[in-house]
């Protein structure tokens, strides 16, 4: 948040009482943009008439007062549901000041620690001041939050209180976190009292949040990105208090030339006893020289498999930074926000009989199986409905249910599932084929999709698209939150990509952001993982491309840099302190 100290600047009159937020910004606007985006709609619902021309009696509309930075409102400013967004709209259009009688209460709140400086003034004040500005040559007046003054058109001199805190948090331009976090010292201080007292307390808490992470960077570009994905693990453990027991091993070709084996029985066991994996890749051009009874087994498959990952989401967000890295035009993409839920324990990736058989005649004939329960079924889809309750509320299946005997089962369960545990929620159904379409067609219009294993890994690399680059793209795969040890993978969605592997080119935020998804669901901190992702966007926001995001012309990063770059913005955040 911006600090606030003074303002001198054009000021608006809106004399209107009891503007509610959803006159401020329409709820309808929050669904396709986001907080810094909001000015061009605040108080459309004044500013425009019914057929879109401009309502010649809003008053702040009119050529005296553009720029302004001062709003002068009447009563009440701000009632009704009074989200913050009210009150991001106004900041994003350039409002830094409301001065008015009174002020909805949450709106009050709110504009406090989003940087707004809210002033109440008795109302016959705001009715002169307002007067003033109409008659005045040039509207211009000052706020000064140090001294608590307003001085008017006219040249007055008026003083205004403020609640002592909520001045601070403006004047250091903290919110209330950034306000509690002031007193670091002191709630540290009290907590190692409090231990000290209280030693039983605390050992509980400590084992339940350490947790045992394995790293498994495996083939390809695999361990250049998780060497830059362990660093901001290891930051986390040192800056911000992360109780973690970290273990790597080798996998893959690297293990299978130090070992003999893809992955030794000692790294089956650490996979076994963590709570979350860190992997990087699988793949290689060099599994064609290793004998085929080691490689009969897909080591990758093997884990979902075994550790039940059968819940996998792979988000997909349009950064408005990496708008031009994308093929896709940026309206297209602009504010696409969907999670794909990928079921991954089941279907034709594992299904039997499997094989490519010799046949009598010399010919060959090949086998894959897809096949589902219904409880399978169930359970991918629960997460997805749960999923989509804590977002904005909107389901879309995929399936083949016009050619797949899966398909139609699929749909009927998801269907069941809907009618008795999530009515809620808005489900639609979509067959894939139509699915890859609409992703690349218009992908605003998902929230949430659920599909079966190789559908959702063929959309998935579709709608990484979106994201600008599939080096970008993170993902979790997890077994059922109900497990008495619950457990799950974290890895990039880009694969190995042998044919830049050590180079150090590789993108390595997919897997950085990887790590964020852990510290959401395995640590249980979303917090935390918001403000690792806050810094991945500021570092890529500010410019810090790898090749894959590069902008023509603009400076190329290596995997290390961009590693560097992250460690940096997390150590400079505000939040770090
Ligand atoms: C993915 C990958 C994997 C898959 C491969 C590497 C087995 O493409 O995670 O999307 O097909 O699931
Ligand atoms: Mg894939």
């Amino acid at each position: 948040m911006k600090p606030f100290t003074r303002v001198e600047a054009t000021a608006a009159p809106l004399m209107i009482a009891n503007i509610d937020t959803d006159q401020i910004i329409r709820i309808d606007r929050l669904i396709e943009h986001r907080r810094g985006e909001l000015g061009p709609f605040c108080l459309e619902a004044l500013r425009y008439q019914a057929d879109g021309s401009e309502n010649p009696n809003f008053v702040p509309g009119s050529a005296r007062y553009r720029g302004a930075a001062i709003l002068v409102a009447a009563e009440n400013f701000g009632c009704g549901s009074s989200r913050e967004h009210a009150v991001w709209s106004l900041v994003d259009s350039g409002i830094r000041v409301v001065i008015a009688p009174s002020f909805g209460d949450i709106f009050y709140a709110n504009c406090f620690q989003n940087g707004l400086l809210a002033v109440r003034l008795p109302a016959a004040d705001v009715a002169a001041i307002a007067g003033q500005l109409a008659g005045s040559a040039s509207p211009v007046m000052t706020v000064d939050l140090h001294a608590c003054t307003v001085t008017t058109p006219s040249g007055e001199v008026l003083t205004f209180s403020v609640e002592p805190e909520r001045r601070a948090a403006l004047l250091e331009g903290l919110d209330d976190i950034g306000m509690t976090l002031r007193d670091r010292a002191l709630i540290e201080a009290f907590r190692r009292d409090d231990e000290a007292a209280h030693p039983w307390v605390y050992r509980r808490t400590e084992k339940a949040t350490m947790k045992k992470i394995l790293i498994l960077a495996g083939d390809g570009i695999g361990p250049e990105v998780l060497a830059q994905a362990r660093r901001v693990v290891e930051w986390f453990a040192g800056h911000r208090g992360l109780r973690l027991d970290l273990r790597e091993e080798l996998f893959g070709i690297a293990a299978w030339q130090t070992h003999g084996h893809l992955m030794r029985d000692e790294t089956w066991r650490a996979v076994q006893e963590s709570d979350a994996i860190l992997f990087g890749a699988i793949g290689s051009p060099d599994y064609a020289s290793i004998p085929a009874e080691h490689r009969k087994v897909d080591q990758l498959l093997r884990m979902r498999k075994e550790l039940d990952l059968f819940c996998n989401l792979r988000p997909v967000r349009a950064i408005p930074a990496l708008e031009d890295s994308s093929t896709l035009r940026p309206e297209v993409l602009r504010g696409t926000d969907m999670v794909l839920v990928r079921e991954l324990a089941g279907g034709i990736y594992f299904g039997q009989p499997r094989g490519i058989e010799a046949l009598a005649d010399g010919h060959r004939r090949v086998v894959n199986t897809m096949v589902y329960t219904d409880r399978e079924i169930e359970r991918i889809a629960r997460a997805a409905f749960e999923l989509a309750r804590t977002r904005r509320g909107q389901l879309c299946s995929v399936d083949k249910a016009n050619v797949l005997e899966n398909g139609v089962l699929w749909r009927e369960t998801v269907e069941a599932l809907h009618r008795a545990e999530f009515p809620d929620v808005q489900l639609s159904h979509m067959y894939v084929d139509n699915a890859a379409m609409q992703i690349v067609r218009n992908p605003r219009q998902f929230d949430v999709i659920v599909t079966e294993n190789l559908f959702g890994d063929i959309l998935s690399d579709c709608a990484a698209m979106v994201a600008g680059s599939i080096g970008m793209m993170p993902s979790a795969s997890m077994s059922a939150p109900s497990d008495a040890r619950p457990k799950a993978l974290y890895e990039p969605i880009h694969g190995s990509a042998p044919d830049i592997a050590g180079q150090g080119v590789a993108n390595p935020l997919g897997a950085i952001l990887s790590f964020a998804m852990c510290l959401r669901y395995s640590f249980g901190q979303p917090q935390e993982a918001r403000f690792l992702e806050d810094a991945v966007d500021r570092v890529v926001g500010a410019g810090v491309r790898t090749r894959d995001i590069a902008v023509p012309g603009g400076t190329v990063v290596s995997t290390v840099q961009m590693g560097d770059a992250v460690i940096a913005e997390l150590t400079r955040s505000p939040e770090s302190a």
